[in-house]
């Protein structure tokens, strides 16, 4: 199989798909075999942006861990204001793949040094915890690890409180004390945020590192979830889709180097055609079989485009930023030991296309699925909704 556009059918069909999945995971019956968890995160109606104060925020989920001062307050034009202040923090892959202990104290330390340079280690803050994994809530400040993804490996996390496993840490260290109010995924964070702008915000999606969405979901057919009034935002984790065979028929055998080679073989496998953890890695490997067929570097390819994850996946959006003069192309190809002929760099980019565009799409396909059953729920005809987007894909990649 080739890396052709998908056709409209297809795309359907994942929608459909995707829409069956979501319909099981809320269900009690079916929840537990469908790959789409439908995760019930306690968030119950989008904020009425009336909570002032001053709070400290953490971030948990890609490559940084971000700690941030956030402080809200009455504006008389908007109602509120909101200043940030905030670090980066890169973590050591040592923390990432060591034991939970390992990665939480690491996390701990960050807050202290942060605390520490805004001279503020004396107050006992409230905080907020993104944390964009998928989690089991049984509250909005209590809930389970099902499992990592995006590359963190952290032993004996997995099946634990979150929140507890920081609260512990943060007592190890003893030199603060932090009051941890709320745990949201990413998604939610970004629906909510988007919600303080616009108030027909009611989905949320990341497409970075990993790729998630979350929406607001009727309450009744929330199964998990006592109640029938109002709304709940759901965490989709649609990441996960396909692992009851779903995306079969749609999946190369690119597909199926990058899954095998992956941390967790097998799961999050419609992520893995779409996020920044993987894309560049697919490029990769479609690079190679092209230089193995002898369509491309002369059928050579350097020790370095040889080695997994050399392609990052900044380099599809440079490429695709080339402004037509190969230049931009001609240099990612150079670093990565290869010198490549115009055709080269013409083809290399064709592969960079196909990639993100059938990514693209199969998101698009997702979302589909998702503001449509909310449509079909709310027995409209046509459902004007807003969705809040982030991530490092969506904010790089020139389309
Ligand atoms: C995680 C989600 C998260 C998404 C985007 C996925 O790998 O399972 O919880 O929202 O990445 O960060």
């Amino acid at each position: 199989m080739c890396f052709s556009r998908l056709k409209k059918e297809q795309l359907k069909e994942v929608m459909k798909r995707m829409m069956r999945e979501m319909d099981r995971g809320l269900r009690v019956e079916t929840h537990q075999e469908s790959s789409v968890k439908m995760l019930p995160t306690y968030v119950y109606s989008t904020p009425e942006g009336s909570e002032v104060g001053d709070f400290l925020a953490l971030d948990l989920g890609g490559t940084n861990f971000r700690v941030m001062l956030v402080k809200v307050g009455e504006d008389e034009e908007r109602g509120w204001k909101v200043e940030t202040k905030h670090q980066m923090y890169s973590i050591p892959e040592d923390a990432m793949t060591g034991t939970a202990e390992m990665l939480f104290d690491y996390i701990a330390e960050c807050i202290s040094d942060f605390l520490d340079r805004h001279h503020i280690k004396h107050r006992k803050l409230p905080l907020g915890f993104t944390f964009s994994f998928p989690v089991r809530h049984e509250d909005i400040d209590k809930g389970i690890l099902l499992n990592w993804t995006k590359g963190f490996k952290a032993s004996g996390a997995e099946g634990n409180n979150v929140v507890g496993l920081l609260r512990d840490a943060i007592k190890r260290r003893g030199d603060f004390e932090m009051d941890v109010v709320a745990m949201v995924n990413d998604t939610v964070a970004t629906m909510i945020s988007c919600y303080y702008e616009d108030r027909s915000c009611e989905v949320g999606m990341i497409v970075g590192t990993g790729c998630n969405a979350c929406y607001m979901e009727e309450m009744r057919t929330v199964e998990l979830v006592e109640g029938e009034e109002g709304r709940m935002c759901v965490n989709t984790e649609w990441g996960a889709f396909g692992a009851n065979g779903e995306l079969e028929e749609f999946r190369l055998e690119y597909d199926r180097v990058v899954d095998e080679t992956s941390l967790n073989p097998g799961q999050q496998l419609y992520e893995k055609l779409i996020s920044g953890k993987y894309m560049g890695e697919l490029v990769r490997v479609v690079l190679l079989k092209l230089v193995n067929e002898e369509l491309l570097f002369n059928g050579e390819a350097s020790d370095l485009l040889k080695t997994r994850g050399s392609f990052e996946t900044r380099y599809v959006s440079q490429i695709e930023s080339d402004s037509g003069d190969r230049k931009q192309i001609y240099n990612i190809l150079s670093t990565l030991g290869v010198l490549p002929s115009e055709m080269d760099c013409d083809i290399v980019r064709l592969a960079c296309e196909s990639v993100s565009t059938r990514a693209a799409h199969m998101c698009g396909a997702g979302l589909a699925a998702v503001i449509n059953r909310m449509r079909e729920r709310r027995s409209q005809e046509v459902l004007k909704i807003t969705v809040g987007v982030d991530g490092s894909v969506y904010k790089l990649h020139p389309w």
